[in-house]
């Protein structure tokens, strides 16, 4: 029985991740996609969820500015308050993997150890990090949401890419050049490369059915 020192007790769930996969005829999955403000993330993430639902997979999208709105409202951009944000969405999306759900998260995570800190919360097969990557030139031509400009007027302080860093990830498992790909084909690697993984050795993950 694990108590964390606080009188607090853990409950134990009668529900197993097996009983959801069994219902779902899927297993969870994290795919967390990283990378500079108007590299494509989002759009990504929710062509992907897309794809995946039409799929018949169960699906879940947690979006950096969205949980900005709600949960992460009280955090700003700091390297403190950032490492915050990726921590506390690493614990929510660890609560969607023990529901059986696929869940697609598309935050800037600029520190390559905050995502590993998420990745190290679940199981090896349940993780796919994809580093959505485009140059800071594009990224701050495309400036569909006008914040590289502002941010270069020095109305935005501690902008990614412009005074603050962003690390790029050492080892993920699939590289997106948006820069060079549309998004149509950039969800179908995606997507092919989540269905490859499920059948690789039998470890099936999302989409690759029982
Ligand atoms: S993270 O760095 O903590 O992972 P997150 O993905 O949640 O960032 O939020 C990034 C979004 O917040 C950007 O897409 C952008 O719209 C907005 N934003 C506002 N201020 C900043 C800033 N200083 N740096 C980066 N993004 C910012």
């Amino acid at each position: 029985m694990a108590e964390n020192g606080l009188n607090i007790v853990w409950h134990s769930r009668s529900l197993t991740k097996a009983d959801y996969y069994d219902r779902n005829g899927h297993r969870p999955l994290v795919v967390w996609f990283t990378g500079l403000s108007g590299s494509g993330k989002s759009t990504l993430a929710h062509a992907a969820e897309e794809a995946l639902f039409k799929k018949g997979c169960y699906t879940y999208i947690l979006d950096g500015d969205n949980m900005r709105h709600g949960l992460n409202s009280d955090l700003g951009f700091s390297e403190a308050d950032r490492r915050e944000n990726i921590r506390r969405i690493g614990e929510v999306a660890k609560l969607f993997v023990d529901a059986g759900i696929v869940v697609l998260a598309a935050f800037i995570s600029p520190y390559q150890e905050d995502r590993d800190r998420v990745r190290a919360l679940f199981e090896p097969a349940e993780f796919i990090e994809i580093y959505v990557k485009c140059d800071l030139d594009t990224c701050e031509s495309r400036d569909p949401k006008g914040l590289y400009r502002k941010a270069r007027a020095g109305q935005l302080p501690q902008f990614t890419g412009i005074d603050s860093p962003y690390e790029e990830p050492q080892a993920p498992e699939l590289v997106i050049d948006t820069c060079r790909l549309g998004v149509e084909e950039s969800v179908a690697e995606i997507i092919r490369f989540i269905e490859r993984r499920s059948a690789d050795g039998g470890r099936r993950t999302a989409v690759g059915g029982r």
